[in-house]
């Protein structure tokens, strides 16, 4: 029997499309709820350094309406650092940004700068948040991860989405091998297992079936999809393929 399998559905791109007009709508907070009541079990939202999705007002409206938790994603910055301090979430995550790229590329460097991310997570976790690194699967960044006093590594499904997508099927399942090796060593030093990055319905149970991985964060996909389906549908479809690829 593994442990279950928590689903993180990322909001930002209902940010993405309402600013893309400069409106008031489609509304993050309402897709939010509506996750929530479709069974996600935490919400994550990312504020850019550009504010190019998630807005300062939409962060404090989901820490104010919502009953699961805020999985907050944050560049390592003192502005975001000082955001975080002031609404304290349930979990922040610490991403690497750049300016120019489209998504979140790779995982975040530790291994290389570890005396400033030690120092930079401590006062969030001394606030109570767990913190999350956003990192590749490989046993460098994860031992440094552990090292600078992280609860939790989220390990980077990208690559293997990517090589699924393009047909580099040999890629695909190298890289699966290798998010496995790295779950299990993760959770062996002690740190607690998510995933995500890129995951559709045709990639995640590969993922969801490590009995390692505690937590999945899921946004581009869902949000894609619910244009079709529903939110609430699209939501319930990844939830059942999750528990399908679970038990
Ligand atoms: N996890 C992290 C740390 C991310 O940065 C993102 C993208 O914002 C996701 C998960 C979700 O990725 P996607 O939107 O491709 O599902």
């Amino acid at each position: 029997m593994t442990d279950t399998l928590r689903l993180g559905v990322n909001i930002d791109h209902v940010a993405t499309v309402r600013n893309a007009r400069g409106s008031a709508y489609p509304d993050p907070l309402r897709a939010a709820k509506l996750a929530e009541e479709a069974g996600a079990d935490g919400i994550t939202a990312h504020l850019r350094e550009d504010r190019r999705h998630i807005s300062d007002g939409d962060i404090e409206a989901l820490m104010e309406a919502l009953t699961v938790p805020l999985n907050f994603e944050m560049a390592a910055t003192t502005e975001m650092q000082a955001i975080a301090l002031r609404h304290k979430p349930h979990a922040v995550c610490i991403v690497p940004e750049k300016r120019e790229e489209r998504t979140t590329e790779g995982g975040l460097e530790v291994a290389r700068e570890e005396n400033k991310l030690a120092h930079f997570i401590a006062p969030l976790a001394e606030a109570g948040c767990r913190v999350s690194i956003f990192i590749a699967a490989d046993a460098r960044q994860i031992e440094a991860a552990h090292r600078i006093g992280a609860a939790v590594v989220e390990l980077h499904t990208g690559a293997y989405c990517d090589a699924h997508a393009e047909g580099r099927f040999d890629e695909r399942d190298a890289e699966l091998e290798r998010l496995c090796e790295m779950s299990t060593f993760a959770h062996s030093l002690g740190l607690e297992v998510h995933a995500g990055h890129g995951l559709t319905y045709d990639t995640v149970q590969p993922i969801a079936a490590f009995p390692e991985v505690r937590e999945l964060n899921i946004g581009h996909f869902i949000i894609g999809e619910a244009i079709f389906r529903g939110l609430t549908p699209a939501i319930q479809e990844m939830r059942r393929l999750m528990d399908e690829a679970r038990s």
